[in-house]
């Protein structure tokens, strides 16, 4: 089979990022609010952190075991009103007890560089997007990797969050694909059927080769550890047919999301230099 790789895309994004701040003298930085003590949000806001090293990203994280939601939306605000900060994220998912969209809404839209603002994402919808959510940038560059022409492509668009599906699948019909959501796995004659798969359905290896058609393009956004410690996909990995296109995991989409953040990043510094600097 022909795996997607995300790394080596990714890496490219990180160099033309590094050298665009190097030549234009930018001081990009992202400020990373961190609540809880679930490892793989520790893990992701680490890897974020690496990243954003690498290419010359300043990074300010605030890491707190627990807060209420009038905190979290008080460093938010703080962080609006500092015009040295360029991008915030916070870290998803807030452990319980918090608003999620509230903290999300308290967000300048202009610093919202995971996208996830509702003004943000209506003006995707309107077709005048500010940003286009990092992960969302991840998919389209991987379908791009491979020979699938979206145009009238079958799609299956596997998530459970609205917030995830409902940009990308708006981007992939504007594209000319025929784009089905479904927060379950489809009815297997219907699965086959389809060209394209992408599944955030968060379930370890939910899907074999078998299971999709044979010349199947399947982005697998989803990173579920085993007990044993390992990452897996939705997608068994060994069991991927020659003929298909799949995105590894880990690998895939992860580091080119990482990339893409800090582009948005970039890209927001890179607007809000004063003119005649
Ligand atoms: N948690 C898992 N993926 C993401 C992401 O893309 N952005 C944020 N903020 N949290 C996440």
């Amino acid at each position: 089979m022909s795996w997607i790789s995300g790394k080596e895309r990714a890496a490219a994004v990180r160099a033309s990022l590094k050298a665009q701040i190097e030549k234009n003298h930018l001081q990009p930085t992202l400020a990373v609010l961190l609540i809880g003590t679930d490892p793989a949000s520790h893990l992701y806001v680490d890897l974020k952190q690496r990243a954003a090293e690498e290419v010359g990203v300043q990074i300010r994280i605030d890491q707190r075991n627990s807060c209420s939601t009038d905190e979290a939306i008080a460093c938010i605000t703080a962080w609006n009103q500092d015009p040295a900060v360029h991008g915030i994220l916070v870290q998803l998912p807030l452990p319980q007890g918090l608003d999620t969209d509230m903290i999300i809404a308290a967000i300048s839209p202009e610093k919202d560089v995971d996208s996830f603002h509702p003004k943000n994402r209506a003006d995707l919808l309107a077709g005048e997007a500010r940003f286009f959510s990092p992960v969302h940038l991840a998919v389209l560059h991987l379908i791009a990797a491979t020979p699938l022409v979206l145009n009238g492509a079958k799609t299956f668009l596997l998530a459970k969050s609205e917030i995830f599906s409902e940009p990308i699948a708006h981007l992939l019909r504007k594209a000319g694909a025929f784009v089905e959501v479904s927060s379950t796995i489809p009815f297997p004659t219907k699965l086959k059927e389809a060209q394209l798969v992408i599944t955030a359905l968060g379930q370890a290896q939910i899907f074999s080769g078998g299971m999709f058609a044979e010349n199947a393009v399947v982005i697998d956004i989803s990173t579920n550890r085993l007990p044993n410690g390992t990452t897996v996909g939705d997608v068994e990995a060994e069991t991927v047919l020659e003929t298909q296109y799949v995105s590894p995991v880990p690998g895939g989409v992860g580091p080119l999301t990482i990339a893409f953040l800090l582009k948005n990043v970039v890209d927001a510094a890179a607007h809000t230099i004063p003119s005649g600097s």
